[in-house]
């Protein structure tokens, strides 16, 4: 059975993002640069279709681009708060809005992320379940007719811009021709669930799309991009060899680059189809260990599957210090290393939040001209000042000048690039790396941790009450588990539905022990299972709290007068540094 397969691509990504955000730049010409070093304007990444006609492309400078189109806008990446690097942390945020409206389209639509704003889609199971219903009711005729394909094409090598009139003729023509043909039924099903699909997106997030349809990932990318931009393709098997018979190599996913200049260079050839045409002989003496890849691809085979990876494997910054921006002294390398450092801490902290998983591995690497050293370091917290902490300990004995141990100073060999790169992620968030304040006033959800917490929904951080809770009916269930990775305690939550979650205990506030500390209550045994990291900040100022309260008792003992409202010494204790100030601009 052949597979059914989607590519869904967003057009010109970082252009709409501006335009969404500015909506008076839809329908204008309009750029995204990449943001200027030293004052020099940075290339263009992404250009909005009313653009292109003037010649406007990525890579082009700012200035070519006016030259050509002087009317157009040019929008900025932003720059990144620590490292004067590019954010592109917008475009991410855009993109994850699509990847929630592709993730929730259907359970059995497989689901692969391929870049920032392409997907890979596999329809296989949905589209047959939707084919039995629909032979059931009787109506798969009016489900796979035109008017359900407003923004379709049918390559077939006819399908060019000349021929555009064509479009509705030769879908027609289609499919009537197909009502026989399961693998047909099943592709014109797939075309009508993906114009859905980009529906949704446009009416979710406002951002357009194009799309490819067929029967492997190879065909579904190869064809989005010959109908762009809010329109879709569609690629039945019976056209395959007449595409990629005119198909430029270069054009074919994963023949951009050096495997397709040597296929054109050691052949002699340009175009895919021209494969099957060269000798076989010559095939295997020019490409020993891929002739057979190459002929399968040729004739449109591709059986790499839809992984479902919603996640990266790695959270990596870096920083490129070209020529003379070369780093040569301790103190630039610490101001960088710390700017870093916050942009890696940042970025992991999201990731926690949003996937739930801590990185275990910290991999840090310094290019110079005499080679590129880089070790592996354990990440026992997320805090920007104990990672910028441990790198340093590990990166300061590099320095070959003779103030090794300096804070400042000269350092060689200079630096040409630092990066740095978490991996190994658990699932789970470490006691170590929570905050008393995600302990104690977590906003939205309602989370069992291992000291039962409850938390108070409705007003957020200020008020949380956490008190001991009643048995839970089915304790192993609703308890989370805790498990040790290295010297690291995990609390792994459960992340499932709300609806599949145990229900949280009820809210009793009568008969306990509280500790005060920032005006939040705490009963004192829920403190003493705080992981030691937490406890160790508010130790102090629990132990001046408790001696006042003592010394209010003893006071009004010794007086036999009634207490007067107790103005804490607390308040004038330096308080810890929250975490969030961390992540505060220095002005
Ligand atoms: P693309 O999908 O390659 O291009 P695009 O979405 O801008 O335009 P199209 O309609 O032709 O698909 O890239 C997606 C985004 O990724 C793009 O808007 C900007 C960014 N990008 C870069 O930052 N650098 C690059 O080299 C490329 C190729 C893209
Ligand atoms: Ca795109
Ligand atoms: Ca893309």
């Amino acid at each position: 059975m052949r597979r059914v397969i989607s590519l869904i691509d967003m057009d010109c990504f970082y252009a709409q993002v501006e335009q969404r955000d500015n909506p008076a730049l839809w329908d204008q010409p309009v750029i995204v640069v990449q943001h200027s070093r030293q004052g020099v304007e940075g290339g263009i990444l992404a250009v909005s279709y009313e653009a292109r006609p003037f010649g406007v492309k990525r890579g082009m400078s700012v200035a070519d681009a006016k030259l050509k189109c002087p009317q157009i806008n040019v929008c900025h990446v932003p720059i990144g708060e620590y490292a004067d690097k590019a954010d592109i942390q917008k475009y991410r945020d855009a993109s994850a809005e699509v990847f929630r409206v592709l993730n929730n389209f259907d359970t059995s639509i497989i689901v692969e992320k391929a870049s920032v704003d392409e997907a890979f889609l596999d329809l296989t199971t949905y589209t047959n379940e939707r084919l039995e219903e629909l032979r059931e009711n009787g109506n798969l005729e009016e489900f796979t007719a035109i008017e359900h394909l407003p923004t379709t094409f049918l390559a077939t090598g006819e399908d060019v811009k000349e021929n555009d009139h064509l479009r509705e003729q030769m879908l027609t023509d289609f499919i009537t021709g197909s009502l026989h043909s399961t693998e047909n039924i099943l592709l014109l099903i797939a075309a009508c669930t993906v114009e859905a699909i980009r529906d949704r997106i446009h009416e979710e997030t406002q951002f357009y799309c194009s799309a490819g349809v067929g029967n492997n990932k190879m065909m579904a990318k190869l064809v989005c991009a010959r109908h762009k931009p809010r329109q879709q393709t569609l690629i039945p098997w019976v056209y395959v060899r007449e595409i990629l018979r005119t198909t430029p190599i270069g054009d074919v996913r994963g023949f951009g680059g050096k495997l397709g200049n040597r296929v054109q260079e050691l052949l002699n050839i340009t175009l895919m189809g021209e494969i099957l045409e060269i000798d076989y002989s010559l095939l295997v003496e020019s490409f020993p260990d891929q002739h057979e890849y190459l002929i399968a691809i040729a004739q449109g085979m591709c059986d790499e599957p839809v992984r479902p990876r919603k996640e990266s494997s790695s959270i990596a910054v870096s920083k490129n210090f070209p020529g003379k921006l070369a780093i040569r002294t301790i103190q630039e390398l610490r101001k960088w290393l710390d700017g870093l450092t916050k942009e890696l801490a940042k970025r992991l902290w999201t990731d926690q939040n949003e996937n739930k998983r801590t990185a275990e591995n910290l991999v840090y690497s310094l290019l110079t001209e005499e080679g590129k050293p880089q070790k592996t370091l354990k990440i026992n917290n997320y805090h920007p000042d104990v990672l910028f902490g441990q790198i340093w300990a590990a990166i300061k004995v590099l320095n070959r000048s003779n103030l090794a141990n300096s804070e400042q100073g000269p350092w060689t060999p200079p630096i040409l690039n630092i990066s740095l790169s978490a991996s190994r992620f658990q699932p789970g968030i470490p006691a170590a790396t929570r905050s008393i304040k995600e302990f104690l006033g977590e906003k939205k959800r309602r989370k069992w941790v291992r000291q039962h917490a409850v938390y108070d929904e409705n007003d957020g951080r200020a008020d949380v009450i956490i008190e001991e809770p009643p048995p839970p009916k089915t304790p192993a269930a609703s308890k989370p588990s805790t498990s040790t990775i290295g010297s690291v305690e995990y609390i792994v939550i459960d992340d499932s539905d709300e609806e599949t979650a145990p229900p949280p205990p009820p809210k009793s506030t009568t008969n306990i022990d509280y500790i005060t500390v920032d005006g939040k209550k705490i009963s004192k045994k829920v403190f003493r299972n705080l992981p030691p990291e937490i406890k160790k900040q508010y130790e102090h100022r629990i132990a001046l709290e408790e001696a006042r309260l003592l010394k209010a008792k003893s006071d009004a003992k010794n007086s036999r007068k009634r207490a007067g409202p107790i103005k804490s010494d607390v308040q004038k204790t330096k308080k810890p540094k929250p975490l969030d100030s961390f992540f505060k601009k220095k002005t």
